[in-house]
């Protein structure tokens, strides 16, 4: 079934008829990965437009391309393109959209992405607009619970840190509201809770939330989605270097309890070392199942 919009630029749009599609294209590209690849995206070009410093996004979607046999255009740091010489988004999209089959843009102002997607002549895929969205790290989360947890539903889900910078904490949230039975602990310092355009989201999809600034009553729970202090938000380095360390999960704190430990990664002191031999530690198994879901999103937005 194809899937209910050309753009992606925020989890808002996503109905569960598209998770539901998105989901099992992902588990039979798992399958495409085991054999090394396929050819069914040969002679389509992704533009990968990186305004915006990414490792794990850029590379993943770049191999995501590539193991489909599709190729990949690249721009990457502002100062090296001609948004730093003055040109517009619009203006810029209208001319990629002429090289490329699909677009992939990560940038620093909340906003563009569907500033963007308005003008594209190719389907196009927000890879983060700023503290906005980024809504194909929201996808490649809810695959992961899906795989650790053999259940979506139900859940009751933590999330840990930078909830106000975090984009990828407002598109999973929105993502989960369209499942059922639900239950949400957000852990924040008062400086960094989740907005409330998320907040009214839940309240509306009558999915229950708590908000609390301590890391210790929010451990039993079924999946426990941590977060870094996003640096580069803060307009005042000071307030940063005052945040930056207010949670760090370690091993003894997940002693008898069985939650998932997820990060979107990168990481820089959230999740102390000694978490990671943990069997509950998915966060780099949350990262390489980045490249199945980038590629069935490549594929069912371009008609495949
Ligand atoms: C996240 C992002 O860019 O928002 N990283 C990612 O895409 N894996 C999280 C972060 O940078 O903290």
């Amino acid at each position: 079934m194809p899937l209910s919009f050309k753009h992606l630029t925020s989890t808002k749009q996503l109905t569960r008829a598209d998770t539901d599609a998105i989901l099992a294209k992902a588990a039979e590209m798992e399958g495409t990965m085991a054999k090394g690849g396929s050819d069914l995206l040969a002679g389509k070009i992704l533009a990968a437009l990186f305004y915006e410093a990414s490792t794990r996004t850029r590379l993943s979607f770049e191999a995501a391309m590539l193991r489909l046999g599709g190729q990949v255009i690249t721009a990457d740091g502002f100062q090296f393109s001609s948004l730093y010489k003055g040109e517009s988004i619009e203006d810029t999209m209208r001319m990629v959209g002429q090289y490329a089959d699909i677009i992939a843009m990560r940038h620093p102002e909340q906003g563009s992405a569907d500033r963007a997607a308005a003008v594209s002549l190719v389907p196009f895929i927000n890879a983060g607009d700023g503290p906005g969205q980024h809504p194909t790290q929201a996808l490649l989360d809810l695959f992961t619970i899906q795989k650790e947890r053999r259940t979506i539903d139900g859940l009751k889900i933590a999330m840990v840190g930078d909830l106000r910078y975090g984009r990828t904490v407002h598109s999973l949230s929105f993502l989960l509201g369209l499942y059922n039975n639900l239950s949400f602990t957000f852990v924040a310092p008062k400086e960094l809770t989740m907005p409330e355009k998320v907040t009214s989201f839940l309240a509306e999809k009558k999915l229950p939330f708590v908000e609390i600034d301590r890391l210790e009553p929010a451990l039993e729970c079924d999946v426990l989605y941590m977060t870094r202090i996003q640096q580069e938000r803060f307009a005042d380095h000071s307030e940063y270097e005052r945040l930056k360390n207010v949670y760090t999960l370690t091993a003894k704190h997940l002693q008898g309890k069985k939650a998932t430990v997820m990060h979107p990664l990168p990481r820089v002191g959230e999740i102390a070392t000694d978490v990671d031999s943990l069997p509950s530690a998915a966060y780099f198994r949350q990262a390489r199942n980045g490249v199945p879901v980038r590629m069935a999103l490549l594929a069912l937005l371009l008609g495949f």
